[in-house]
């Protein structure tokens, strides 16, 4: 067998010292040809290897490294060195990989994270992704704790489908059809989707919502977790063209139960990323500090990023209506000295994100849940409010947003009366017949439900403290570019 190994983090976590063990990691520095500083990933924290002097032939230690891949052997003794407990004294080492150190595009230095976004086959290598994707794991993991804890099923939604969950054309279209104009053409000259793969149009998911809605009308809870795509034009750090999302749909939930799941979710999978990733975080923490010197005082955080989750943690988040929203926007000082790139024009308008960002991060100080949205500028299948006046007529909707990011969270009580949503459905365009499928779950059974979608780049965002979405994603898809 050849993986007998010990984790670097176990070795360091141990008390004990004396005994043999192999290590085998990337080679981060060699210093002096004596000191080796080796990572496997599985803590930021490197082991030092000690190559006694004499000990190894020259061949062997010229090809130690930045990058090289290296298995080691020998006694784990107490190191005199400064920030370590142990040290690894080696008996043989064994190059499994060479690394050309002039080759080799991380050097032992600080790269930008631009620099390091183009090399991202590599950026696994450097502390702040290897801490910033070791946190992606644990919210992921925790995230699928708690729904099991809480009885949820997890279900698998499809990726590839015909319907635009969002009703907003932000589809990828998914054909084999000849790309060359000779695809087969009906009558029209539009393209004859029958002669396609699937005999008929699709495209990849932009949400797996109305799929979940219909197992939720048989296993009361459900959650997915799972790609989504968006053709977008978004050249931003929050909008990814392709993200995953997590969406729970709840049968026998209203708007208020469902923004309580999602608040105690939240808060949840946050303190279980710090309950079990402190150590990451604190480097996080730590790194956007010191980013954070070169900005001017007024571009800084009011909170470390450590202080900041814990406050999230500890605190209810805000709760309050659209148009309650609307006033305070109305009224603040911000807008009245017209700050707002878009001036608030009143009831009915699309919040943009400087708007959201001015509740969030000047007005509350607290991630916000903003609800009741005007019906017209929210998706078909949210629920009508009752007794509202005609130009007023709402959504149960709900949106989290949180401090930095804006929205993280988007959600709504669905609509479960057919007739309303049918009439819905026909205002906004979208294909009754060909949703048959969907409106069966109001025609069978109906009954009040309701679920949200957290994007998880965004949360990732959130909890690491990074800047761009870009940099908590493996391998980011935006516009111009699908690298990797
Ligand atoms: O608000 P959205 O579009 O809602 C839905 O898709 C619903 N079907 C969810 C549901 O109720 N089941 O998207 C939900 C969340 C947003 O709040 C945001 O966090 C994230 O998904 N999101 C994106 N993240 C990265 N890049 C993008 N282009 C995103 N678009 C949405
Ligand atoms: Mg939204």
């Amino acid at each position: 067998m050849f993986n007998k190994r010990t984790r670097v983090k176990d070795l360091l976590a141990g008390d004990k010292a004396n005994y043999e063990a192999t290590v085998m990691g990337w080679v981060r520095t060699f210093r002096n040809n004596q000191f080796i500083a080796l990572n496997d990933g599985s803590t930021n924290n490197n082991i030092q290897v000690v190559a006694e002097l004499g000990m190894f032939n020259d061949d062997l230690l010229k090809r130690i490294t930045t990058g090289a891949c290296i298995k080691a052997t020998g006694d784990v003794i107490p190191s005199l060195g400064k920030g370590q407990k142990v040290e690894l004294k080696a008996r043989t080492i064994e190059i499994l990989g060479d690394s050309d150190a002039e080759k080799f595009p991380l050097q032992p230095k600080k790269h930008s994270l631009e620099f390091l976004r183009e090399i991202a086959h590599l950026r696994f290598r450097t502390n702040t992704f290897g801490a910033v994707f070791r946190v992606r794991h644990a919210l992921a993991f925790g995230i699928h704790k708690f729904f099991n804890e809480k009885g949820f099923v997890y279900m698998h939604t499809p990726i590839i489908t015909a319907s635009d969950a969002e009703g907003a054309g932000e589809m990828f279209r998914v054909t084999t059809l000849p790309i060359d104009g000779t695809a087969p053409r009906n009558d029209d000259g539009s393209i004859n989707f029958k002669e396609d793969f699937f005999g008929r149009s699709t495209n990849l998911t932009v949400s797996g919502q109305l799929e979940g809605e219909l197992a939720a009308m048989a296993f009361s809870d459900v959650y997915t977790f799972g790609p989504t795509f968006r053709a977008e034009n978004s050249n931003t750090t929050r909008h990814l063209a392709e993200f995953w999302m997590i969406e729970p749909e709840m049968a026998f939930y209203d708007l208020e139960d469902n923004a309580n799941l999602a608040e105690e979710f939240i808060r949840y999978i946050i303190r279980y990323a710090m309950d079990n990733n402190k150590e990451d975080l604190e480097f996080l923490a730590q790194r956007l500090a010191e980013e954070e010197k070169a900005l001017p005082q007024d571009k800084r955080s009011e909170m470390g990023l450590m202080e900041k989750l814990e406050f999230v943690v500890n605190n209810s988040f805000e709760r309050l209506t659209y148009t309650e929203a609307i006033e305070i926007l109305n009224e603040s000082n911000h807008n009245k000295k017209k700050k707002f790139q878009y001036p608030i024009t009143g009831w009915g308008m699309d919040l943009q994100s400087e708007h959201e960002r001015y509740l969030v991060e000047k007005h509350f100080k607290k991630p916000v849940i903003l609800t009741n949205y005007p019906a017209a500028i929210k998706a078909f299948y949210m629920r009508l409010d009752d007794n509202c006046a005609p130009e007023r007529q709402t959504v149960s909707a709900m949106d989290i947003l949180a401090p930095g990011i804006g929205e993280i969270v988007g959600g709504s009580q669905r609509e479960e009366r057919l007739e309303k949503l049918e009439q819905k459905m026909r205002d906004m365009h979208i294909p009754v017949e060909e949703m048959s499928w969907y409106l069966d779950t109001r025609r069978f059974g109906s009954c009040p439900h309701a679920g949200f979608g957290l994007g998880f780049e965004r949360l990732v965002q959130f909890v690491t403290g990074m800047g761009n979405i870009r940099d908590v994603i493996p391998f980011p898809r935006y516009p111009k570019s699908a690298e990797f």
